[in-house]
């Protein structure tokens, strides 16, 4: 049994901070694992897009009108306990130690699974986000696909990590990108079953290495869930049409960067396309803006160490917080710089790999 105690004795003589972030994830089991269960420990990253999916072909499916492009994140995302006992006479979700009350979204996977496994055992999901949860860094996305893997994983379902990247997409899209190392692609398709509608890796984060700093300058959760603003968005934006054609050739650009690791082209498509996303969203009806008036101050920063011929750039997802990504060369200045403007969390990490069994050996070994 994993226990703040026994993890602490394990790393009593590191001092690295992110040993310090991973002692912290042991808050996420409240609830001891009953002996007769079975169950499943599982990480899952968070992923920050570089070429954004904001708009639904297939709403009930999750299908995107676009393709899209992300980065996997070494260091942050959600660890997922599931647990499957003839014991619980009802699922029970918990999320950073708190009761979850409205887990209708994520039952749909667990349904999904149990009907694959042919089982009505209830589930207990115990879960921990070591980020902001719904601040616009793709929490969900971390958590969906650690769910997913869990709960398959505990019901001894033998499933590619490809379908369960389809089935974790189903309730939240940008979760299907979650499983896959470095740089990954999700593409469009054409079916109407999704059946082509899949991700992938297409290169690993050593390929092109990156840092990424995830500038929190507002911890709350978002105003407008994702799901919430994009069909918003979709629906009455007079810009949405030539969103979707400008993400569709940003998506082969990038494409193009990634294999010259030309950093240049990388910088100025995913700024663009990040600014068409909210461009788009800001010209709904209602408006729908994600914005705080400190992320202009980021990005501001950003743009100014640009003119001073620092090679890095930024995005945004739906939410405040900046993710800020540089090559590790110029990674000290820039954390330098982003640290003057005083934010409430400045993270650090790397490119890392996708959805995995959670143990405790990989951290030994690390
Ligand atoms: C701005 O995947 O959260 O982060 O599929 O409706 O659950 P649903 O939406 P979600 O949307 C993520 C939107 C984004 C861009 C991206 O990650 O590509």
């Amino acid at each position: 049994m994993l226990t703040r105690q026994n993890l602490q004795s394990f790393y009593r003589m590191e001092k690295r901070q992110d040993i310090m972030t991973r002692l912290e994830v042991c808050a996420w089991e409240k609830h001891q694992i009953l002996p007769s269960s079975q169950f499943f420990r599982a990480f899952s990253p968070s992923n920050i897009a570089l070429i954004k999916y904001w708009g639904k072909r297939d709403v009930a499916l999750n299908l995107p009108t676009h393709g899209s492009i992300s980065v996997t994140l070494k260091d942050f995302g959600s660890y997922t306990t599931a647990e499957f006992s003839e014991h619980f006479t009802k699922d029970e979700f918990y999320l950073n130690g708190t009761t979850l009350i409205d887990f209708s979204k994520a039952i749909k996977t667990v349904d999904e699974l149990r009907k694959l496994a042919q089982t009505s055992l209830r589930v207990r999901v115990q879960s921990y986000n070591n980020f902001p949860t719904a601040a616009g860094l793709a929490s969900s996305a971390s958590g969906m696909s650690a769910l997913t893997y869990a709960c398959a994983r505990a019901l001894d379902l033998n499933l590619s990590l490809e379908k369960l990247s389809e089935i974790s997409r189903k309730t939240s899209g940008s979760s299907c990108r979650s499983f896959f190392d470095g740089f990954v692609e999700w593409n469009k398709g054409e079916l109407a079953d999704g059946s082509d509608c899949v991700a992938h890796s297409i290169v690993e984060g050593k390929h092109f290495p990156l840092q990424v700093f995830l500038v929190v300058v507002q911890e709350k959760p978002k105003h407008h869930p994702s799901t919430d603003g994009m069909l918003h968005t979709q629906k009455t934006s007079p810009f949405f049409e030539a969103w979707v054609k400008n993400s569709e050739k940003d998506f082969i650009r990038m494409k193009k960067a990634l294999f010259e690791k030309d950093f240049e082209s990388f910088s100025m498509i995913i700024q663009e396309n990040c600014f068409r996303m909210h461009a788009c969203m800001m010209a709904s009806s209602p408006p729908l803006l994600y914005w705080e008036p400190q992320t202009l101050l980021v990005t501001g920063l950003i743009e100014s160490l640009q003119k001073s011929s620092i090679p890095v750039c930024f995005t945004i997802d739906a939410g405040p917080n900046v993710v800020v990504l540089c090559p590790p060369e110029v990674r000290r200045t820039v954390h330098e710089e982003l640290k003057k403007l005083n934010p409430m969390q400045l993270l650090s990490t790397i490119l890392g790999s996708g959805t995995r069994a959670y143990n405790l050996q990989e951290w030994q070994n690390e």
